[in-house]
């Protein structure tokens, strides 16, 4: 029965959110490629979904931040004959130093690992799904897109990239059985913070502010399957983007649609 299941490809799947994304689609009976650096957590969540689930689990271990990393995950899953139905870009992280202060090669593994990888995935993925007829992304954004930009880091721009990317996308294609969502989570509880090196000020923010995985989950895959392009996860978040966005978000691609340039 297994090859008749569909295979969702999540990056970032050693921790955190991707990880989380990992548990649920299996539970879903998904079967799932993993990828992240870290082979021996992957090894080990993919024999453990695989136990748990009788479902097949595949591992792909690569440093996102190479530029060759996007073509060699698509290499691996066509040469393993897998299609990818569902597209989870996740992977990500930040650095806690502004702009002129952080090191070029880290702000291009930023860019790599959080706008090039995402837009080449879905750019490889997508044709295929179309052909299919029936395809899913999810572009793990942040409530971070929705308000005004932190001093000099690039988090921001990015994920107002990605924010704007998945809309963009999901115009293009949803019509041709792929949606595409950018799910926007606020402060969640992963490894995040404690990467990043700002731990101690993470923990200084009162707890209603945060949100654990399952939370954000649940609400990326539910809106990705019902075709809503931006996913906000929890209440608290959604109130913090209305008080500093001027357009509400939900009239978003309505408005997008009305000035569509292209035509198919
Ligand atoms: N946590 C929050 O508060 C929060 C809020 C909004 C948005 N987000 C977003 O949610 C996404 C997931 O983050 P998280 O909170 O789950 O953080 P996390 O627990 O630190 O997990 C990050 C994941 O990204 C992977 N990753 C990082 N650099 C990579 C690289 N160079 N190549 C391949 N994989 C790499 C890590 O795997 P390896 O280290 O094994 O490579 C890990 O699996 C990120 O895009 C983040 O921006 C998080």
């Amino acid at each position: 029965m297994s090859e008749t299941r569909r295979t969702v490809l999540i990056t970032g799947a050693s921790a955190g959110i991707g990880e989380a994304f990992a548990h649920h689609a299996a539970a879903r009976s998904y079967n799932v490629v993993l990828v992240a650096r870290r082979l021996n957590r992957l090894d080990e969540l993919a024999a453990s979904l695989a136990d748990a689930h009788g479902i097949d689990a595949h591992v792909f271990a690569v440093d996102l931040s190479e530029p060759g990393a996007p073509e060699s995950i698509v290499d691996f899953t066509d040469d393993l004959g897998i299609p990818i139905d569902v597209l989870i870009n996740n992977a990500g992280l930040s650095t806690s130093t502004p702009f002129t202060r952080t090191e070029w090669s880290d702000l291009s593994g930023q860019i790599q690992i959080m706008m090039t990888a995402p837009t080449e995935l879905s750019h490889r993925l997508i044709p295929p799904m179309i052909e299919r007829g029936w395809g899913r992304i999810i572009n793990v954004s942040s409530l971070a897109a929705l308000l005004p930009p932190t001093r000099g880091s690039l988090y921001t721009p990015i994920k107002r990239y990605l924010f704007d990317f998945s809309q963009s996308l999901h115009n293009e294609v949803h019509g041709r059985g792929v949606n595409v969502t950018a799910l926007c989570p606020g402060l969640t509880h992963t490894e995040f913070h404690e990467v990043m090196g700002t731990q101690t000020e993470a923990d200084k923010i009162p707890g209603f502010m945060w949100g654990n995985t399952s939370e954000v989950v649940n609400a990326g895959w539910n809106a990705v399957m019902a075709g809503n392009p931006i996913c906000v996860p929890r209440a608290v978040d959604k109130a913090v983007a209305a008080l500093m966005h001027p357009v509400p978000l939900r009239l978003h691609p309505r408005i997008v649609s009305m000035f569509d340039p292209f035509r198919d």
